[in-house]
């Protein structure tokens, strides 16, 4: 047998391993099952810019490329069920100054032709239009209005199926290239999507473009972006941005400011992707963009459709839909999580409503990480970790996304910070490649224990931090070395990419940018124990006898 050389870089404590394989069947990826694992910290590499440079709004990849009404930011994303797509674009030009005068969204019509030939695309659905303004009614501010942002659900599509598809306004002659897509598999315990791509914070970037140029070239059967999307409240409204909004601009703007432009550069530049790739986001705090009126996540909700009523969900801001046999869960971290509110109850009859028979996987995302040992962010979703925790950890949970935070990190099996072999791995991916500081420091290391006062968000509202009541921190706010539950951790910009081969085995590959396309640089099988953590069945039936 010929020897194949594949080096996985793996270090630990400081010392790198080179494994050599022999043969791809050689390989030893390692598994939950023989977790937790010792904490394992990759030390930074100084070669790497920890900060990010954006795109500017000459570069052609964010220039408007069409005339009049044609379609631009064409975009797809899920509905909750393999039978339905929702294909998005926009018409028109936006216009930002002191004076706008907003577009009449019903001057296009919103139609989309597709089939499963290029050449006979004989249906056609129509769907609905909407403009949004983000205002801002203090001297000197200007405003902005959108383009005409159109959404058409698509329905009755076949499983595991190639369509193409045409969008716009054919009474205007406006419609698009022809582009196309694939259905998810029908959910069931042994069908999954080949790949889905799992990225975070992503960004405008030079490292954004960097971070999706790898990720395209994994060919991904879905997108999945956990939060923080376009960082355009990193700007004035006059288009002057910053690294870093309150140190530059605090004081001179009566509220924080955006410059939506950018949100119009991203859809531009992420549409060769995700006109092809379905596309699945959850709000980050960048998305909350306050203006007139109090409105929030107005540019959110109006860019991106969700399977929102699909679900039974009464927010875009928080959802659920299945890929094949696995049911994702999108939570909202900066709308109202209490146990008494409409987030909650949604979420325990959305759970209460998933067979596992059918979809054996059970993924959750939001934005704020709950298990991030940085000192960026660090415990700041803890009062949505008291909160929900204990409904997700009912009904076993299999693997959590956040982001948020500016770097890599994969748990142990955790709960409570107590590892649990029926915990969620947690995965911190809040690496895109976006605009602000990469996070290098952990709340562990001396002088880096973050203030308690300190790490309160007030986007998150309530303030729940306090020091350990058990475990080897007892009585301290931060632990003096890794937490147990801490199973690795980097500071680079990436992705990752989640592959579900079975009802109980899932390959998890975290890739860095500055990497060749195939190196991974963290990688494990997580795998699930439904014998061991067989609760959710009983959860199942007394919800099924309670309806
Ligand atoms: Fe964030």
């Amino acid at each position: 047998m010929s020897l194949v050389f594949v080096l996985l870089r793996k270090q630990y404590h400081g010392l790198v391993l080179l494994l050599l394989c022999f043969g791809h069947y050689y390989c030893h990826v390692p598994t939950t099952l023989e977790g937790p694992f010792e904490p394992v910290t990759v030390p930074f590499d100084p070669a790497l810019r920890g900060v990010a440079v954006d795109l500017p709004d000459t570069d052609p990849r964010v220039r408007r490329q069409v005339q009049g009404f044609q379609p631009e930011q064409i975009s797809l994303s899920l509905s909750t069920t393999h039978d339905s797509v929702w294909v998005s674009w926009i018409t028109g030009e936006f216009q930002i100054g002191y004076y706008i005068n907003p577009l009449d969204p019903k001057a296009v019509s919103s139609v989309v032709h597709y089939g499963t030939s290029r050449t006979s695309l004989v249906h056609e659905t129509r769907g609905q239009s909407l403009i949004y303004n983000q205002l801002y009614p203090y001297e000197g501010l200007q405003n902005y209005t959108s383009g005409i942002i159109h959404h058409v659900r698509l329905t009755g599509l076949e499983p595991s199926t190639l369509y193409y598809y045409q969008c716009g306004d054919p009474s205007l002659q406006a419609m698009s290239d022809i582009y196309y897509f694939r259905t998810m598999p029908i959910s069931g315990p042994t069908n999954y999507p080949g790949k889905v791509a799992v990225v975070g914070d992503l960004g405008l970037t030079y490292n954004t473009t960097t971070t999706i140029k790898h990720l395209t070239s994994n060919e991904p059967d879905l997108l999945v972006l956990i939060g923080d999307v376009s960082y355009a409240n990193l700007y004035l409204t006059n288009g002057t941005g910053s690294d870093c909004y309150h140190c530059s601009f605090k004081k001179q703007t009566p509220i924080h400011e955006s410059y939506q432009p950018r949100w119009d550069y991203w859809g531009r530049f992420m549409q060769n992707l995700v006109s092809k790739v379905p596309i699945m986001v959850v709000e980050g705090n960048h998305e909350v963009e306050k203006q007139a009126e109090d409105r929030e996540f107005v540019a959110y909700s109006s860019r991106f459709a969700f399977p929102s009523e699909e679900c039974g969900s009464s927010s875009t801001l928080y959802y659920s839909f299945n890929a094949g046999g696995i049911h994702f869960i999108m939570l909202g971290a900066y709308t109202n999580y209490a146990r008494t509110g409409e987030q909650y109850k949604w979420l325990e009859r959305d759970l209460a409503s998933v067979d596992r028979s059918v979809t054996p996987w059970l993924v959750a995302a939001w934005h704020p990480p709950w298990y991030s040992t940085y000192e960026s962010h660090y415990r700041e979703a803890e009062c949505m970790r008291v909160e929900v925790e204990d409904l997700l950890y009912s009904y076993f949970v299999d693997i959590v996304f956040s982001g948020h935070v500016h770097a890599y990190e994969r748990s142990n099996r955790v709960y409570n910070y107590n590892l649990d072999p029926c915990g969620p791995v947690h995965i911190t991916i809040g690496d895109g490649g976006n605009r602000e500081r990469m996070a290098i420091n952990f709340a562990d290391e001396p002088g880096h224990c973050p203030d308690p006062s300190s790490t309160r968000d007030p986007y998150m509202g309530r303030f729940c931090v306090t020091n350990f009541s058990f475990g080897p921190a007892v009585s301290k706010f931060c632990w003096d070395r890794q937490p147990d539950y801490s199973a690795f951790r980097e500071s680079s910009f990436g992705y990752g990419i989640l592959e579900v081969k079975n009802e109980t085995w899932a390959l998890w590959s975290w890739y860095r940018n500055q990497d060749s396309y195939n190196e991974v640089g963290d990688q494990i099988y997580i795998v699930r124990q439904p014998h061991l953590c067989p609760v959710y069945q009983e959860k199942c039936r007394e919800y099924s006898a309670s309806i």
